[in-house]
C-alpha cells in the first residue's frame, strides 16, 4: 500500500509546490525501484505550471475525482535520475468541485474512495500530494486521505499563525473522523541565513514546538529553486545549492515514514 504524504498550509508562497515536486523527485532518486505519484490538487494547476505541461488526453485528476475516470494513456511522466516520476495533473474543473459534487454522497472522503477503487494505492509506493492554500472541500478530501502531512513555512511573522491554522484544523477533524494524518514535521523554507530575524524566527519555532512537532532542517533561500522551476526541472537535475538540503529532507521523511 502506498504511503501518502501531503504538503499542507493555508498560506500561499510557502513552497508547498516546490517541496512536493522535489520530495517526489527525491523519493524516486533515493528509492529508484519504487513507484512515485505526484498528485496536483490545486485548481491553479501548480505542478502542471511547474513542468510547463499541457493536459491533452492524459489523466486529469479533476475528472478522476469527480467521475472516477482514468485516461488510458496514463499519467504524465518526468524523467529523474531514479527513473520516471508519474504526475497526476489537474484541470480548472477542480475549481468547481463543490458544485460538481452537490448532492453526491461521501464528498469529504471521495479521494480515498477513488484511490481505493482505482487500485492506484496498490500500484504506487508513494503518493505525494500538492495542495492549494484554500481550506475547502478539496483539502478536506486530502486530509481524510493522506497518512501524514508536512507543513512548509516561511520564516516571517506569519509562520506561527500559519502552523497553528493547520493544527487547529486537524484538531477539528479529530472530532469528526476516526483517523487524522500524522504531522511528519514543519519544514522551514527559503531561509535567508544572513537575516537575524529569520534565524530568530527559526529558533522560536524550535522552542515553541520542542518535543511536540519535528522541525526539519531548513531549506535555504536559493535562486536555483526558482531557476529549476523556470527550466521545468526538479532541482536535482540542476544540482543547485538547495538540492543537498532537499535530499537530506527526503531521507528524513523516509525515516519518519518507516515509523508511521
Ligand atoms: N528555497 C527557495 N529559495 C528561493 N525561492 C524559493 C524556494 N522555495 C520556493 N521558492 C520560490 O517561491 C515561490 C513560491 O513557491 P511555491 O512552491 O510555488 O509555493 P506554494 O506552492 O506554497 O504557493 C516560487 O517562485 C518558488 O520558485
Ligand atoms: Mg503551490
Amino acid at each position: 500500500m502506498a504511503k501518502k504524504i501531503a504538503c499542507v498550509s493555508f498560506k500561499g508562497g510557502v513552497a508547498k509546490t516546490s517541496t512536493s515536486v522535489n520530495l517526489a523527485a527525491g523519493l524516486k532518486i533515493q528509492r529508484p525501484d519504487s513507484k512515485v505519484l505526484l498528485v496536483d490538487t490545486d485548481p491553479q494547476g501548480s505542478v502542471r505550471a511547474y513542468f510547463g505541461l499541457r493536459l491533452k488526453d492524459k489523466a486529469d485528476f479533476a475528472g478522476f475525482l469527480i467521475d472516477g475516470t482514468l485516461a488510458n494513456d496514463g499519467f504524465h511522466q518526468i524523467k529523474t535520475d531514479g527513473g520516471d516520476l508519474d504526475l497526476f495533473l489537474t484541470s480548472k474543473r477542480l475549481a468547481s468541485l463543490e458544485q460538481e459534487l452537490a448532492g453526491k454522497p461521501k464528498q469529504d472522503e471521495l479521494l480515498s474512495v477513488r484511490m481505493r477503487k482505482s487500485g492506484l494505492e496498490k500500484i504506487f509506493d508513494y503518493i505525494i500530494v500538492d495542495t492549494s492554500p484554500a481550506m475547502g472541500l478539496m483539502n478536506l478530501n486530502v486530509l481524510t486521505f493522506v497518512d501524514a502531512i508536512i507543513i512548509p513555512v516561511n520564516l516571517d511573522a506569519f509562520s506561527v499563525p500559519t502552523i497553528e491554522g493547520v493544527l487547529s484544523n486537524l484538531e477539528t477533524l479529530k472530532e469528526f473522523y476516526d483517523k487524522v494524518p500524522d504531522i511528519l514535521g514543519i519544514l522551514p523554507t527559503r531561509l535567508d541565513s544572513r537575516s537575524s530575524a529569520e534565524k530568530g524566527a527559526l529558533e522560536g519555532l524550535r522552542v515553541r514546538y520542542a518535543n511536540k512537532i519535528k522541525i526539519f532542517d531548513p531549506i535555504g533561500s536559493d535562486a536555483g529553486v526558482k531557476r529549476a522551476a523556470v527550466k521545468k526541472q526538479s532541482i536535482y537535475d540542476l544540482n543547485v545549492r538547495a538540492s543537498a538540503q532537499y535530499e537530506m529532507f527526503t531521507t528524513r521523511v523516509l525515516e519518519q515514514m518507516s515509523g508511521v
